[in-house]
C-alpha cells in the first residue's frame, strides 16, 4: 500500500474547505493543501479575521485556528500542489447543464475534466485521483480515459501512473463538520485494492472500520445521487401531505410524529418547509432523471421528475396563499421576510426557496424588507437580480416602491409598518422573538406565516395578530 503523506483537494468550496480542514485535524501527520483557481476564495480561508472565511459552518473556524499554516494550506498554486500530491481530491463545482446537450437535467463536468487534465499534465509519479464531487454514474471512465490518454505520448521514467476511486461526501451544510467528524458511513468505491486501503487509512484514523464502506465504483457513484433522491423524496411527500392537511383540517406535525414512530419509517426529514433548497437535491435528482433518459427508462426518470415538480408547485403554493390571505393583492404592501439561506446555520443561498418565494412576492408588487444573520445583502441581491433600495415606507400609497426590496439586520426595524412577515428560514432567534413588540410595530390587519413551524402559535394569535402554519389544519386557507 502506498504511504500518504501530502494530499491536494482541488475546489476549497463547501466540500473541500470543511472535508479537508477536518482531515488535517484528524490526520496531524499528514500534508493537506486546498487549491482553488479563485483568487478571492483562496483568500478569504486564509483571512486572520476568521469572520471572513468564505463559508460559515459552525466549529469550523476553531479547527482553521489549529491547522492552518501547520497542516492545513489553501492556496492558488496548482501546479506545485498536484505534482507533489499522493492522493488528489477532486471537489468541484458539478451544477445543471445550462444549453447543449442534456440541458436543463445533466451535470457539466466541465470543471471535472478540466481538473483530470491539470492532474495529467502536473502530477507526478504514481497518483491517486478521487472524486469528492458528485457524479454521474461512469464519470470515472472519463477521467480515467483523460489521464491514461495524457500518458500515450510520453516514455521511459516521466511517464506517470493513476488510480482512480469514488469517495462521494455526505455532509449537510450546517453541520458539516459533526457530519465529517461522526459521519454514518464513509463510502469508497474503486476497483484498485491498494489504492482504496490507502484512501481508507485517512478515514481510520477517527472512523471506525464499520462504518467504512468498499464498493464497486460505479455503485458508489450511483449510491450518492440516490441518497439525495431519497432525501429529497421525502421531504417532497411531507410537503404535499402538508397540502392536504391544510385543506382536511389534519396537521402534518401530528401526521409526520405518527408515521415516523414507524421504525420502517423513521422520523428525520419529515419536516415540512417552503420547499427543499441547496445546490444538491434538485442538481441531483435531475442527473438521475437524465441518466434514466439515457438508458431508456423513462418511467423511472418521470418518477424522480415529479420530486422536483412537486418542490416547485409546493413554493409557488406558499406565494400564492400569502397573496390570498392579504386580500388577493400585495401590490404596494410591505412583507418583512424573515430568512434568505436554504436552511439555518449556513450563509448558502443556493436554490433557497426563500429566492422563489421573494421573486413571485416582488412580481405582484410587494415591497420586501429581508433579514437575514448570515447572508450578505450582495448575495440576495444576486440572488434577486434586483439591487436594494434604502426607503422609508410612509404606506400604502407608496407605489414608487412597489416590486423593490430592502435589507435588514434588525428584524425589528424591518416589521416597522409591514402587513406581513413571512418565516423562510429555521434561525433559531426567530424563535425567540418579542411578538408583541412586532406587533405594535405592524400595520393591522397583520399576518405572520410561518413556513418552518417554529413559532408558537398561541404566543402571536394571543397578541391580534393573523397566523398562518404550514401543515396546520386549523389555518383555514386555500
Ligand atoms: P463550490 O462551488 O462551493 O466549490 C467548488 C470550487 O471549485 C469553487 O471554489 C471553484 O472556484 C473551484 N474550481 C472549479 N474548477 C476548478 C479548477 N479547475 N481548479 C481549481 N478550482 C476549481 O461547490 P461545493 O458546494 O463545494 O460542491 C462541490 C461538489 O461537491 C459538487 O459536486 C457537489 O454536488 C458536491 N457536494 C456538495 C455538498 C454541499 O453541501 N455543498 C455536499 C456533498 C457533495
Ligand atoms: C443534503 C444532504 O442532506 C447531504 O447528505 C448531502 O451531502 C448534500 O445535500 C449534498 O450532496 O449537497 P444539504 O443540502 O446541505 O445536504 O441540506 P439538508 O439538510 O439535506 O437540507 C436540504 C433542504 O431540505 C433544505 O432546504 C432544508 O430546509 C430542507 N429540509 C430538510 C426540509 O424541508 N425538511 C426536512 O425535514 C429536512
Amino acid at each position: 500500500m502506498p504511504k500518504i503523506n501530502k494530499i491536494c483537494c482541488i475546489g476549497a468550496g463547501y466540500v473541500g474547505g470543511p472535508t479537508m480542514s477536518v482531515i488535517a485535524d484528524r490526520c496531524p501527520n499528514l500534508i493537506v493543501n486546498v487549491v482553488d483557481v479563485n483568487k478571492e476564495r483562496i483568500k478569504s480561508w486564509n483571512s486572520i479575521n476568521l469572520e471572513n472565511l468564505p463559508i460559515y459552518e459552525p466549529g469550523l473556524s476553531s479547527i482553521i485556528v489549529r491547522c492552518r499554516g501547520k497542516n492545513l494550506f489553501f492556496s492558488t498554486n496548482l501546479e506545485a500542489n498536484i505534482a507533489s500530491a499522493d492522493i488528489v481530491f477532486i471537489s468541484v463545482n458539478t451544477p445543471t447543464k445550462k444549453k447543449g446537450l442534456g440541458a436543463g437535467q445533466a451535470s457539466d463536468l466541465k470543471w471535472v475534466e478540466k481538473c483530470a487534465r491539470q492532474v495529467a499534465q502536473f502530477s507526478r509519479g504514481h497518483t491517486i485521483v478521487v472524486e469528492k464531487s458528485t457524479l454521474p454514474v461512469k464519470t470515472a471512465e472519463v477521467i480515467k480515459e483523460i489521464l491514461e490518454a495524457s500518458q500515450l505520448s510520453i516514455k521511459g521514467e516521466n511517464k506517470k501512473s493513476f488510480d482512480v476511486l469514488s469517495n462521494p461526501e455526505f455532509l449537510s451544510e450546517g453541520t458539516a463538520i459533526r457530519d465529517l467528524e461522526e459521519p454514518d458511513r464513509v463510502l469508497i468505491g474503486g476497483e484498485n485494492k491498494e489504492a482504496i486501503l490507502a484512501l481508507t487509512s485517512i478515514y481510520e484514523e477517527w472512523v471506525p472500520d464499520h462504518k467504512i464502506l468498499h464498493t464497486n465504483i460505479w455503485s458508489s457513484e450511483l449510491a450518492k445521487i440516490t441518497a439525495n433522491a431519497f432525501l429529497a423524496q421525502r421531504i417532497s411527500s411531507i410537503n404535499s401531505i402538508a397540502a392536504l392537511c391544510e385543506a382536511t383540517g389534519a396537521n402534518v406535525g401530528e401526521v409526520a410524529r405518527a408515521i415516523g414512530s414507524d421504525k420502517r419509517i423513521g422520523s428525520k426529514f419529515l419536516g415540512s418547509g417552503p420547499g427543499f433548497g441547496g445546490s444538491c437535491f434538485k442538481k441531483d435528482i435531475l442527473n438521475l432523471v437524465y441518466l434514466s433518459s439515457y438508458f431508456g427508462l423513462s418511467e423511472v426518470a418521470n418518477y424522480w421528475e415529479s420530486v422536483v415538480k412537486l418542490n416547485y408547485w409546493h413554493q409557488n403554493r406558499i406565494s400564492k396563499l400569502i397573496v390570498k390571505k392579504l386580500f388577493g393583492t400585495i401590490s404596494s404592501k410591505k412583507i418583512c421576510i424573515l430568512g434568505f439561506a436554504f436552511k439555518a446555520n449556513t450563509n448558502d443561498t443556493r436554490e433557497s426557496s426563500a429566492i422563489k418565494i421573494c421573486k413571485d412576492l416582488l412580481e405582484e408588487g410587494a415591497i420586501l424588507c429581508i433579514h437575514d444573520p448570515k447572508v450578505k445583502k450582495s448575495q440576495i441581491e444576486y440572488d434577486l437580480g434586483k439591487k436594494s433600495i434604502n426607503y422609508t415606507y410612509k404606506g400604502v400609497n407608496d407605489s414608487d416602491l412597489d416590486g423593490n426590496w430592502s435589507f435588514s439586520r434588525s428584524i425589528y426595524e424591518a416589521a416597522v409598518g409591514a402587513d406581513a412577515l413571512v418565516v423562510l428560514t429555521e434561525w433559531e432567534e426567530y424563535s425567540t422573538i418579542d411578538w408583541k413588540m412586532i406587533s405594535d410595530k405592524m400595520r393591522k390587519p397583520a399576518w405572520v406565516f410561518d413556513s418552518r413551524s417554529i413559532l408558537v402559535k398561541e404566543k402571536i394569535r394571543g397578541i391580534g395578530l393573523n397566523f398562518w402554519r404550514i401543515g396546520d389544519g386549523e389555518n383555514n386557507s386555500i
